[in-house]
């Protein structure tokens, strides 16, 4: 046997380890700096008491709902917020613009509003998974640098560990504020005012 196979070994004996005890595992892509590592850091800190349930949370940002309400036509904007699209509808329309110049850095409110929609559709197609997203909020990050954010990281964890953790009631498909309140997927809400109901 060689050291990488022991190292797997041992690994996937803590991994089940740690879910018979605890039935709780937690991935979080990009936590190896910005809000991904504050997100971490919140878990490892507070160990949230939560329900064994699956739940996925995207982060998106308030630049989805900026370019959604930025397209010119109503059908365009409903486009975004059908939950009856599949994800081969997903892909064809990022398939479709992949050419596209990146008008005004439209690209990544493009990439945001898609990501809302998945969240929507995911959601929709397993019930049994409480998947949601949200935006951070201004942070200062490698992302942010030089653009006059000047929140923690610490502070963008606050959406993502409610999505995760909190009590979300019957939120499924839903975006969130940094405020942790419900925010439409088709204009800024700005985090305070009242949360959007549909
Ligand atoms: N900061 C803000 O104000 C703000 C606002 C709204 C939304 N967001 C969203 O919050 C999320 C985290 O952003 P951040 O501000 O924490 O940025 P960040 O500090 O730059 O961290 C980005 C993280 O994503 C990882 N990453 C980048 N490209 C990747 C790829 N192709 N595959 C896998 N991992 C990749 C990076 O890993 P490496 O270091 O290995 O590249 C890093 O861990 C992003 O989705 C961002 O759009 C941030």
């Amino acid at each position: 046997m060689n050291k990488t196979l022991i190292t797997l070994l041992l690994l996937t004996n803590v991994l089940t380890t740690a879910l018979k005890d605890t039935q709780r595992v937690v991935l979080v892509t990009g936590g190896n700096k910005g809000i991904g590592k504050a997100i971490c850091k919140k878990i490892l800190e507070t160990q949230p008491d939560c329900k064994p349930e699956p739940r996925i949370v995207n982060i998106a940002s308030a630049s989805g709902p900026n370019f959604v309400s930025n397209l010119p036509s109503a059908s365009d904007r409903a486009w975004y917020q059908n939950a009856d699209l599949t994800w081969p509808d997903i892909h064809s329309k990022i398939l479709e613009t992949w050419d596209a110049p990146d008008y005004d850095n439209t690209a990544y409110g493009f990439s945001k509003a898609l990501l809302n929609l998945y969240t929507l559709v995911l959601s929709r197609s397993h019930p049994s998974i409480i998947v949601n997203s949200c935006t951070p909020g201004w942070i200062a990050t490698d992302l942010t640098a030089g653009m006059g954010a000047s929140n923690e990281p610490s502070e963008g964890a606050k959406a993502p560990i409610h999505c995760l953790f909190g009590d979300v009631g019957e939120a499924r498909g839903w975006y969130f504020g940094s405020d942790m309140k419900r925010s439409p997927m088709d204009k800024y809400r700005e985090p305070g005012s009242e949360p959007y109901e549909p």
